[in-house]
Parts: structure tokens; C-alpha cells; sequence
């Protein structure tokens, strides 16, 4: 099957996104914590409205992030991974992730821009590009992001009192900028293929959508798709509302509770033409030299060294699945 037949075959079929309103979440009303659990453990997705000063970090960080995007090549790789010094990701990163397709071969996003850095920050660890301030409104909105997603993560019992999880200090910020695609979406219809976040847990947002310097409403074709543990087809997720939080679970949050939750099996679509996309992640994983002795499917992995029932730590995972879909 090739790329134009796969995606021929990808239904346009819109899935409505659980939203909770931030109100009722923090309040802890026990009809929207149930709400928020359904969504997050049958669709693999739920959105949080309204989260107070949201929209404001939001907007910052678009327009810095497009300062950044506009530099010269040469510029933003001044902010690349020092990979000879012992750095897996920090900075900028271009093209650097490959999923593996159905068949078995491997696919690199080659349109797929990311920054990465710490929060909080750290300054040992994080660069930061001198020509713009990324860092302010990264930080700022990377913060509200952080307490968000843990505050989702003990409501549904994924860390905290009886779990043994302890939260990372630090968590991994990712700014993700998808290029035009220019014709390429024939080649590849995806700007990042189906896979899972190797983490804890995730936090997103909807992604913002420029024209010729304009800012557009998401595409039909284009956007977030999710496949529901268990379910043949990954289906749109509508979320163009941008005063929304998103969050997903992560590979390690599976194994952690022996597939009580499933991770969030996920793919971005390709925008036809001269379309970018701009958003932002957070990624969660426990305190690296965390223990677990899981009973999950996902100990058949390979990064689950030692298989089912055996000790694997965070960090184990966590190399092992940087090995695998980093492109060397
Ligand atoms: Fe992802």
C-alpha cells in the first residue's frame, strides 16, 4: 500500500473532544472528574476550557515562535543539540524523529521543527536563541501547561498518595512547528505518523495555523487525529477553540498502572500547500531511576528490558525509546 492509498483510506470522520470546563475541574465536581476520566481512559484525549490567563501566554508564544521560525537556517542551528557533547535533544531540532509504518519500514518527518527545553528552566541544560526571546512566553505558558497536566494526573490517580509515582523535577517543553508541505502530502500525508508518547502523560495545545503570514482556521485535512485503544481507525480531533488545554497519556503511564490506562495512540495530518502549523507540548515522566515491575502488554517491548513482571527503570525506557525514533 503507498502513502496516496493510505490516506484515501483515512475516513474524515471528526470524533467531538471531552471538554470539562476549568471552573468545575478545579473545584473537583464529581460529575466532570468522572467526565474527564471516561474521555481520558476510552478516547485517549480530554480538553480543560478556560484555563485562566491561557489565551494571553498563548498568543505570546505564537508570535515568538514565528520569530524564531522566520531566522536564518544558520542562526537556529547555532541552537542544535550538541549531540558529540552528551545532549539528546535540548534546542533546535529539524527533522530528527522517524515512526515506523504499518509495513514495517520507517518514515522520518522531515517537516517536523521542534525546540525542546526543561521546565522549569534549568540553566546548566536549556538554550535559548539570543535573537528573539523564545524563553519568556515558552516559560510562561510551558508553567501554566506543567500544573495543569499535573493536577489531570492526580485526579485520575496516575501519580500521587498509594501510586509509588513520583513526578520528575523536570519536565521536557516542546515547541513544534510543522513546515508547508508544498506538495509533499502526497509522498507522506502525515507531518508526524502515528505513534505514542513515550512519558507519563501529555500536555498540548490546538494548534494555531498560518497563510501567507495570516492566520487560518485548521484545514478539514489537516490536524490532530487519535486512534482509541482498541479501535481500527484514527479519527479528527475538533479542537479549534483556542481556549483549550489538551492532555494524552503516555507509554510509561500504561505500563505504570498495567494497562488500567491505555497510552494515546496518535498522528498529525498534513495541511495541503503552503500551510504551517505552530503548537506546543509537555512531556511527564517520573523521577528517572524510578522502579516499576509492570504487567502491561507493553513490557513485550523491547525497551521494557527483562519483560513482563521484571524491574525496568524510567530511565531505561526512556533511553531505549530515544534510540529507537531518533534519526542518528
Ligand atoms: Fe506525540
Amino acid at each position: 500500500m503507498n502513502w496516496k492509498t493510505a490516506a484515501a483510506l483515512v475516513p474524515a470522520v471528526v470524533n467531538a473532544l471531552t471538554t470539562i470546563p476549568y471552573e468545575a475541574f478545579v473545584r473537583r465536581e464529581p460529575a466532570a472528574i468522572e467526565m474527564l476520566k471516561t474521555a481520558l481512559f476510552e478516547q485517549g484525549i480530554v480538553g480543560i476550557k478556560g484555563v485562566p490567563g491561557l489565551a494571553c501566554h498563548v498568543e505570546q508564544y505564537i508570535e515568538s515562535a514565528r520569530a524564531f521560525s522566520a531566522l536564518p537556517e544558520e542562526v537556529k542551528n547555532q541552537y542544535a543539540p550538541n549531540r558529540e557533547r552528551g545532549d539528546l535533544f535540548l534546542g533546535y531540532e529539524e527533522g530528527k524523529e522517524r515512526f515506523q509504518r504499518p509495513d514495517g519500514t520507517w518514515a522520518i518527518d522531515d517537516l517536523k521543527v521542534s525546540y525542546y527545553a526543561f521546565l522549569p528552566d534549568s540553566p546548566c541544560c536549556n538554550r535559548w536563541p539570543e535573537e528573539v526571546d523564545l524563553k519568556t512566553p515558552f516559560l510562561e505558558l510551558g508553567s501554566l501547561m506543567m500544573e495543569m497536566g499535573k493536577e489531570v494526573m492526580e485526579a485520575i490517580d496516575l501519580i500521587g498518595s498509594g501510586t509509588g509515582i513520583e513526578l520528575s523535577e523536570s519536565k521536557v517543553g516542546r515547541l513544534l512547528y510543522y513546515r508547508k508541505s508544498e506538495g509533499s502530502e502526497e509522498k507522506n500525508p502525515y507531518w508526524c505518523g502515528a505513534h505514542f508518547d513515550h512519558g507519563l502523560f501529555t500536555t498540548l495545545l490546538p494548534a494555531h495555523y498560518f497563510l501567507d503570514g495570516r492566520e487560518v482556521p485548521e484545514p478539514e485535512e489537516a490536524g490532530l487525529f487519535v486512534r482509541q485503544a482498541g479501535a481500527k481507525e484514527f479519527h479528527k480531533i475538533e479542537a479549534s477553540d483556542f481556549d483549550l488545554m489538551l492532555f494524552q497519556v503516555g507509554e510509561f503511564g500504561q505500563l505504570v498502572s498495567n494497562d488500567g490506562i491505555k497510552a494515546t495512540e496518535h498522528r498529525v495530518h498534513k495541511a495541503k500547500g503552503e500551510i504551517e502549523r505552530y503548537t506546543m507540548a509537555l512531556f511527564y515522566g517520573p523521577v528517572p531511576d524510578t522502579v516499576i515491575r509492570s504487567t502491561s502488554i507493553l513490557t513485550n517491548d523491547a525497551r521494557y528490558e527483562g519483560g513482563m513482571g521484571a524491574a525496568c527503570t524510567y530511565q531505561t525506557w526512556h533511553v531505549n525509546s530515544f534510540n529507537r525514533y531518533l534519526v542518528k
